[in-house]
């Protein structure tokens, strides 16, 4: 039998009762060994398809396909063994209907080991929550600032700067928790109409570029940890990694071509071999 003590992973309800009592930490991630390194220290981890510009290059997240998410969610979950995991659904495999959104939500729990999937968009997306919902698969919702739509909004752009904007979010926020939703992403709005969401809704709110009055925070981990090479202006960098992984290049190239690398330590000598000198 194994003596280790298993982890308890957080779950959807332990996150919905965080409304008003205590912050919901949350970071991005999409590779087992990132996963491993935050896991202690953050309530959930949502693999986000961000991955697509961040891991992939590409210039935004519609290109994500599903099959790119349930390999990184996989990764993410065999990583981690405390915080909640939710996976995005990627642009194109949810908004058709509610029975599309199922059955891909089902092949993301299924296959990665996730517990909650999120998808982007407010009240036109509430009968798909709902159904989801109602079937047993949690949703994390996203509104606001949503980068699936960027064609739309015509850019990544923050949401609800004038007062003419705030009903329509406010409503999709209303819409979204109503369904079932048990929190919601808020991305890239302004202070007053966040901490209005914040307050109308009972589900906590989980702020990205949307102030202190949300109920938690998520920000990409790429871009806190300094690797990305132009974070927005939101972030906040908790560590200088690009510079620090370009220093370690740079001496590893100087060792390799003074030939001071490998050295004694980092070589494999032959085994004494019976009647050998
Ligand atoms: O895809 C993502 O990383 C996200 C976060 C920015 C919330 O949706």
């Amino acid at each position: 039998m194994s003596t280790h003590a298993k982890v308890k992973r957080i779950t959807v309800p332990e996150i919905r009762a965080r409304k008003g009592a205590q912050p919901v930490v949350s970071l991005t991630s999409y590779h087992a060994h990132t996963a491993r390194y935050i896991d202690p220290y953050v309530d959930l981890i949502l693999v986000g398809d961000s991955l697509g510009m961040v891991m992939y290059g590409m210039e935004t997240t519609l290109g994500v396909t599903l099959d790119m998410m349930i390999a990184h969610g996989s990764a993410v979950v065999r990583g981690t063994e405390r915080a909640l995991v939710v996976v995005d659904m990627p642009f194109g495999t949810y908004e058709e209907s509610p029975e599309v959104a199922f059955r891909n939500a089902v092949r993301i729990i299924k296959e990665t080991g996730c517990t909650a999937v999120k998808m982007e968009g407010g009240a036109r997306l509430a009968e798909t929550i709902r159904y989801v919902v109602d079937r047993g698969i949690p949703v994390m919702a996203h509104i606001g600032l949503t980068p699936q739509s960027i064609q739309v909004m015509g850019g990544f752009k923050a949401q609800g700067r004038v007062k003419e904007d705030w009903a329509a979010i406010e409503e999709d926020a209303r819409a979204v928790a109503e369904a079932g939703a048990f929190s919601v992403v808020v991305e890239g709005v302004a202070e007053p109409l966040a901490e209005r969401i914040t307050k109308q809704i009972p589900i906590p709110t989980v702020g990205i570029g949307a102030s202190p009055a949300c109920d938690g925070q998520i920000l990409v981990l790429e871009d806190m940890l300094g690797l990305s090479p132009k974070p927005p202006k939101f972030v906040k960098e908790y560590a200088t990694m690009g510079a620090a992984i370009a220093g370690a290049a740079e001496a590893y190239a100087e060792d390799v071509r003074a030939r001071a690398f490998p050295g004694p330590e980092h070589t494999y000598k032959m085994k004494k071999v019976d009647g050998e000198a």
